[in-house]
């Protein structure tokens, strides 16, 4: 047996024992339930072992679909014997949330539409339009609330309202953010008590993954108490919006959510639809606000805050993910392939750090502060191949794959050397690692070094 079929097949291992038939959970343990940007990740996986596999994760996904158009984040598995996640978020509290199941109350970066494509590209013609308009009613439904709900400066910037809603959950921006604007008493009184500490032995995710690659406690304690606020509101934007400390218009989400519009065309385009005009308006304006988010000083993208109207500027994982847009600039696009290659940056021995070497926060085996990841780094791949940067998507796509090869599929890695971390048998690295090595080009086969690359 060579060893990229053992690559190959200890991938399929770990797809095959995290599949719950209709949908897959990210690992076994720490993530018992169904993610929805992980669902998306892994459905592009599964397109190489089972189309009608792939198609089932993410019609799985649509069953948690609230009635105002929301996909949420999470769909708890009732049967598991571990409840407690249901029951802090408590969707039923809305009136949107489905009666049959129990999701979390707020959403994840849009990926469902990028999926939807993948599976549709191994499809015969027929078979994709029969696909898209399966996909299609759910899809448009999504993309509506994110214009409905989530656009309250109507300038087609959509905000999130939690960490979790960006995936990058312990991102520098967010971080940034929190530690400026959110000090509940308690939590002053938990810090100069060093309760913290205490606090940190009942916690789930550190008796599966040590804590210094996990998110500190206090910084737990605060997310939790946002996913509180949230809930007491009912989860009803309008009563969040009245008050809330965070209202952010993430770098990130907002990139991927632009790809997405530009796939729901392309979707409706091929089963004959007319998007509806208000929608294609505000696709139009997301379009030209994204560039509002450019800082010509640091030559950076960054989130923006609304409730100050200030640009969020920590670098991180975030700032490349405009080339994944697809709607910015070439001439932006190699300003950003420009820190991606520079050594104090990006460039490190195992690309892509989640946040920048030279950044405050970089801190190598910590959660989303550090760890290079593959989903991300399949996002970036991506977007570099469609500005012609292949050189570098052909790179960073050969270290990924030699990463898992050497590593294993873990949640994310050391990029100084390698070193797993997080979860073992998470999915998405299965599921993306795969995809690589099934779209390497032939002539990529081999190793490329990049000359810049430790
Ligand atoms: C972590 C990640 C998030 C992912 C979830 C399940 O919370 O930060 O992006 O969806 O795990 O894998």
């Amino acid at each position: 047996m060579t060893e990229k079929q053992s690559l190959e097949d200890q991938l399929l291992t770990v797809l095959k024992n995290n599949d719950q038939k209709s949908f897959t959970i990210p690992a076994e343990g720490l993530y018992p339930h169904q993610w929805l940007w992980d669902s998306c990740f892994i459905a592009i996986g599964l397109r190489h072992i089972s189309i009608s596999r792939a198609q089932t994760e993410l019609k799985s996904l649509i069953r948690g679909q609230w009635s105002n158009g929301m996909l949420p984040h999470m769909i708890f598995d009732s049967s598991h014997w571990y409840n407690k996640d249901s029951s802090l978020w408590r969707s039923h509290l809305s009136l949107h949330a489905p009666d049959n199941l129990n999701t979390s109350g707020i959403t994840q970066p849009p990926m469902l539409a990028e999926a939807i494509v993948q599976i549709g590209a191994k499809l015969s013609k027929p078979e994709r339009r029969t696909w898209y308009q399966q996909m299609y009613p759910a899809l448009l439904s999504y993309h509506r609330w994110l214009y409905n709900e989530r656009d309250p400066s109507n300038d087609g910037l959509v905000i999130q309202l939690h960490p979790y809603e960006t995936g990058l959950d312990s991102t520098p921006p967010w971080i940034d953010q929190l530690n400026k604007h959110y000090k509940p008493w308690w939590a002053v009184v938990i810090k100069s008590t060093k309760l913290d500490n205490l606090i940190n032995i009942i916690r789930r995710d550190t008796r599966h993954a040590p804590p210094g690659e996990r998110m500190e406690t206090m910084q737990a304690l605060l997310y939790f108490d946002v996913i509180r606020k949230l809930r007491n509101k009912r989860y009803d934007i309008h009563k969040i919006l009245r008050k809330s400390d965070f209202v952010i218009a993430d770098l990130s989400f907002n990139s991927i959510f632009l790809r997405a519009n530009q796939h729901l065309i392309d979707i409706a385009k091929t089963i004959g639809r007319d998007l509806p005009k208000e929608l294609v308006a505000k696709i139009k304006s997301s379009q030209d606000s994204f560039e509002s988010l450019w800082d010509a000083y640091s030559s950076q993208y960054y989130s923006r805050n609304l409730a100050t109207n200030k640009l969020i500027k920590e670098p991180s994982i975030a700032s490349l993910m405009p080339l994944y847009s697809g709607c910015i600039t070439k001439e932006r696009a190699k300003q950003l392939v420009d820190s991606l290659i520079d050594e104090k940056k990006f460039a490190t021995k195992h690309p892509i750090p989640s946040v920048p070497l030279n950044s405050k926060y970089f801190d190598p085996d910590r959660y989303w502060q550090g760890p290079a990841w593959i989903n991300t780094n399949w996002l970036i791949i991506d977007g570099l191949r469609r500005y012609g940067f292949d050189q570098y998507a052909d790179i960073i796509s050969q270290k990924s794959i030699e990463l898992v090869e050497q590593a294993g599929s873990y949640e994310y890695f050391n990029p100084l050397d390698g070193s797993p971390a997080g979860a073992r048998n998470f999915s998405w690295t299965a599921g993306l690692t795969l995809d690589l090595i099934k779209t390497k080009k032939p002539n990529t086969r081999k190793t490329v070094r990049s000359k810049k690359a430790k």
